[in-house]
């Protein structure tokens, strides 16, 4: 079938449904919804079969409607409608004695927003979870369901049904756009769970203004912090980047705060932004980025970064949390990211947010890389890129450093670096890119922009084997495999192995040429007369709008 894809912008779950249809044999094409002009034209260009619109925040002109069929993905049950879906559904939390229930509802446009026929209503069991994390997992899960089933009845033939209110998955009702009046905080009266149900409610995006220590900034990153008190809105202490302000019967952590009353207004880790403020405050333990536990055999290391990006001090973290698991008594390592991103690659708002983002680009991108070193020279144990969720950028090339690599099925890859204004990469990838695909499908990967799906990155041989539906069930088969290994008795010889081919390979080309020649290259991208890098990470950060589609992605324009 002929599919063009029109969306705000090429989000998660639009790239989610790209490699999911592109894998299943359709022509696509995509425009970003920029006006109705540019909409038409493209319908006129790519002449589709149907538009699929999984993110979009405008309504589709009537004459495309009326033209091809639309079918519109809305994040919320049947009978929900407006823009505000799913902030609703985690503002206001379970009602007591109910399951936590929230669904995905593919629409056909019409007149009305969010109001046509139905192809699909896909129901799912709510989690309490920041917004964006159930939008990566739960809405896009239910949103590829439906479209799927969607596409292969419209083959058949079949049509979408008229909304029925009395129907018994009618859980939703029109709700109209949240402001921030609806989620504002009040700290002499909220509870714990009523501050981070609100902070959830608006994170990702757009987060809950508020003050903090006489600044106004939007609040994000939020987490229960345990067995700290203190007056009800004060801040009680800090712990890596976080702050911990005290509710009226507890405290949360917030990790990252958007300052409005700055020149740099970007989301970044609470203490950069709280300065001096912060640095006052006691150090205390609780919030959980980066962590280590044991089991069987296997050492696991989780780092939930916040966005999946890595500053040099997380980086330098990490390094050092590696380090001490290597001197465990553990045969398997298993590099486990986070639920929602394993990395993304360097922390560019960090960056943007330094005195010189070149030197600060340099220093992470140098710490990113000892942290990659260190896993492809260990030599005794068997480690394990264990991907839960998306990875992008350096993201990607730091998980291929381990021995082994294995994604949920769902998950989506960025395996380039390409759109960050051309930047060369590092992360030793001119080492276990090729050696894990082979020299030719290498340069394919990294001259493509799209997004990967894990079947295609598993033919590649990125990947070495995908499975699980969701994170429980991913995490729970990443712990039988890696206590299988870390039991095989065949595990010395494959670490020999292991170490055989690494000496051979350092013996051909050593890891500190791969280094110094991506270095090079990284040196004129920070250093050099060509700004490209720095314009798009600057677009990148502050959310530049892109004024067209890019034509990799716009096919029709081609
Ligand atoms: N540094 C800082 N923030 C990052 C980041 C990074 N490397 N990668 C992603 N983010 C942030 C985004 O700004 C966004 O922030 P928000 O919470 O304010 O909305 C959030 O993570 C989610 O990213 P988004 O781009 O919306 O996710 P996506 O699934 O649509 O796209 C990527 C995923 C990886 C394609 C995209 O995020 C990307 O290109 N990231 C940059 C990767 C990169 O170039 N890294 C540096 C080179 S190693």
């Amino acid at each position: 079938m002929r599919i063009l894809i029109l969306c705000h912008a090429f989000n998660s779950l639009a790239q989610r449904l790209y490699v999911e249809l592109a894998e299943r044999g359709h022509a696509l094409s995509l425009e970003f919804d920029v006006n109705d002009a540019v909409t038409r034209e493209a319908v006129g260009l790519f002449g589709p079969d149907l538009v699929l619109a999984p993110f979009l925040k405008r309504a589709i002109p009537e004459d495309v409607w009326r033209r091809v069929p639309c079918l519109v993905v809305h994040p919320g049950p049947l009978g929900d409608r407006g823009p505000s879906a799913l902030d609703w559904a985690v503002l206001e939390g379970a009602t007591s004695n109910q399951d936590w229930r929230w669904g995905v509802t593919l629409l056909q446009a019409n007149g009305e927003m969010d109001a046509g026929d139905v192809w699909r209503s896909v129901p799912f069991a709510m989690r309490e979870a920041p917004k964006a994390s159930l939008y990566r997992h739960e809405v896009t899960e239910a949103a590829v369901a439906a479209v799927l089933d969607a596409l292969e009845r419209f083959a058949a033939g079949g049509r979408p049904t008229p909304f029925d209110p009395i129907d018994q998955a009618a859980l939703g009702r029109p709700r109209p756009a949240m402001r921030q009046a609806d989620r504002a905080i009040d700290w002499s009266r909220d509870t714990t769970a009523a501050v981070l149900r609100k902070i959830r409610s608006g994170d990702g995006m757009p987060g809950v203004r508020d003050r903090i220590a006489g600044r106004e900034v939007s609040l994000f990153d939020a987490h229960p912090a345990h067995g700290l008190r203190g007056e009800p809105g004060a801040l009680v202490a800090r712990c890596e980047g976080a702050v911990c302000r005290a509710t009226v019967d507890g405290a949360v952590w917030i990790g990252h705060l958007k300052p409005w009353d700055s020149e740099i207004s970007l989301k970044l880790p609470a203490e950069l932004v709280l300065g001096e403020e912060a640095a006052r405050l006691p150090e205390a333990q609780g919030h959980r980025d980066l962590w280590y536990e044991e089991a069987d055999g296997v050492g696991w290391l989780h780092f939930p970064f916040y966005n999946g990006a890595m500053s040099a001090r997380q980086c330098e973290r990490l390094l050092a949390a590696y380090q001490a698991a290597c001197r465990r008594d553990v045969r398997v390592i298993v590099l486990a990211g986070g639920d929602d991103f394993w990395s993304n690659g360097i922390h560019l708002n960090v960056i943007e947010a330094a005195g010189s983002p070149a030197d600060e680009s340099w220093r992470t991108i140098n710490a990113i890389d000892d942290l990659a070193r260190a896993i492809l020279t260990t030599g005794d144990r068997l480690t394990v890129a264990a991907l839960a969720g998306n990875a992008g950028a350096g993201g990607v090339f730091l998980a291929l450093a381990a021995d082994r690599v294995w994604t949920r099925d769902g998950v989506v890859l960025n395996p380039h670096y390409k759109g960050m204004g051309n930047l060369y990469g590092s992360e030793y990838w001119t080492y276990v890119l090729p050696r894990r695909a082979g020299d030719e499908h290498a340069r394919a990967v990294t001259q493509a922009r799209l997004p990967m799906g894990t079947a295609e990155a598993h033919r590649l041989g990125l990947v070495d084997d995908r499975f699980g539906c969701g994170v429980a069930d991913f995490r729970a088969e990443v712990r039988d495999r890696a206590r299988a290994l870390a039991a095989d008795p065949a595990l010395p010889l494959l670490l020999d192995d292991k170490r055989r081919r690494r000496d051979a390979d350092e013996a051909v080309k050593p890891l500190a040429a791969y280094r110094a020649e991506e270095l090079e290259r990284m040196r004129l991208n920070f250093y050099g007369f060509d700004p490209s890098y720095h314009v798009a990470r600057y677009n990148f950060v502050f959310k530049v709008p892109k004024s067209r589609t890019p034509l990799y992605l716009a096919r029709h324009r081609g």
